[in-house]
């Protein structure tokens, strides 16, 4: 029986993960935080609560997402996504735990050509704060030296999400206007689970694994996309993000290219589904 911390356990992906694990009872035994009960800012309460349990696993779904505000409270954005991080890696390391921390398609500025797919030992350089705070923790997650860092990008599950705006927006509108030039992989919270415990399961060579569902699409076929599945009617316009940026001036900069090559993860046996099938099962239930 392993032990699993798994810290962020009331957010839209840690939800989800916390649940399904608790599922493999003879294989895990799981101990969930929430910033209520464990503020991985506070370095010696994340000390403490990891002599206490021992894990064999720590996976870190907590951080500061909201990427607009984190340029305007970076001081919150790096304590939380870069600098807490390095305390949880530094306790990993202190009692012999795995860690796996989340981290983001946006540690790439998004300039490469769109018909490429930025693979694991590309440099990063990051446009936004949120992007910038995030890099900074995959740094300290690596003072855990048996690590996962797991890139994942568009993420969408059981929370806020883009999905459900534009499902929502479509019930106060005949028309939405998206943007259509960033290109990237809408990615199911149900999938990421999937390959964290494939992950967990075949422990394959410690680093980073870019983990998103397969395929590219821009947010303006996204939106298309999910409209069609769902049967809604209401026209979608396309803009580029020079003119969502003159509407949204509070907006944060994001990639262009955010296509994450999936071949690591194919060389370790992992096969993530297509991301309009994995949207498909979502649409299900929504
Ligand atoms: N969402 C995306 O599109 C996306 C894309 C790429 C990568 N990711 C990464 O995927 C991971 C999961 O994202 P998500 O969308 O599931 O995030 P989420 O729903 O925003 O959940 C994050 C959780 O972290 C908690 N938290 C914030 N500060 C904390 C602190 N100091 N100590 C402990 N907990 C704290 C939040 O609590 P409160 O809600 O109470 O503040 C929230 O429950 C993150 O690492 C994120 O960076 C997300």
């Amino acid at each position: 029986m392993k032990k699993v911390l798994l810290i962020g356990q009331d957010g839209m992906l840690g939800g989800e993960l916390y649940n399904r694990l608790n599922l493999y009872k003879d294989e895990y035994e799981v101990y969930g935080t929430t910033l209520q009960t464990l503020d991985i800012c506070d370095e010696n309460a994340v000390l403490n609560k990891v002599e206490e349990i021992k894990p064999y696993y720590i996976i870190n779904c907590a951080a500061y997402t909201n990427v607009d505000a984190c340029e305007t409270n970076y001081s919150l954005a790096e304590a939380v996504n870069g600098i807490a991080v390095g305390n949880i890696a530094r306790s990993a390391k202190k009692v012999g735990a795995t860690f796996i921390q989340i981290s983001t398609d946006y540690v790439f500025d998004g300039n490469l050509d769109v018909d490429k797919a930025y693979t694991e030992d590309m440099k990063p350089n990051p446009v936004s704060s949120y992007g910038k705070t995030k890099l900074m923790g995959e740094e300290n997650a690596k003072l855990a030296e048996k690590y996962y860092i797991l890139r994942t990008a568009w993420l969408y599950g059981q929370g806020k999400n883009f999905a459900r705006t534009m499902i929502a927006a479509s019930q106060k509108r005949d028309e939405v206007t998206v943007v259509c030039d960033q290109h990237g992989s809408p990615t199911s919270t149900t999938t990421l689970c999937e390959i964290i415990e494939q992950i967990m399961k075949k422990e394959p060579n410690y680093g980073i694994y870019h983990s998103t569902n397969e395929g590219f699409t821009t947010w303006y076929d996204f939106t298309k996309t999910i409209y069609e599945i769902k049967g809604i009617t209401t026209t979608v316009k396309p803009i580029t993000s020079e003119e969502y940026a003159k509407m949204n001036p509070q907006s944060s900069k994001r990639p262009f290219n955010s296509k994450l090559s999936k071949e690591k993860l194919h060389s370790v046996g992992i096969y993530p589904s297509d991301y309009v099938d994995a949207l498909k099962e979502y649409l299900k239930g929504e």
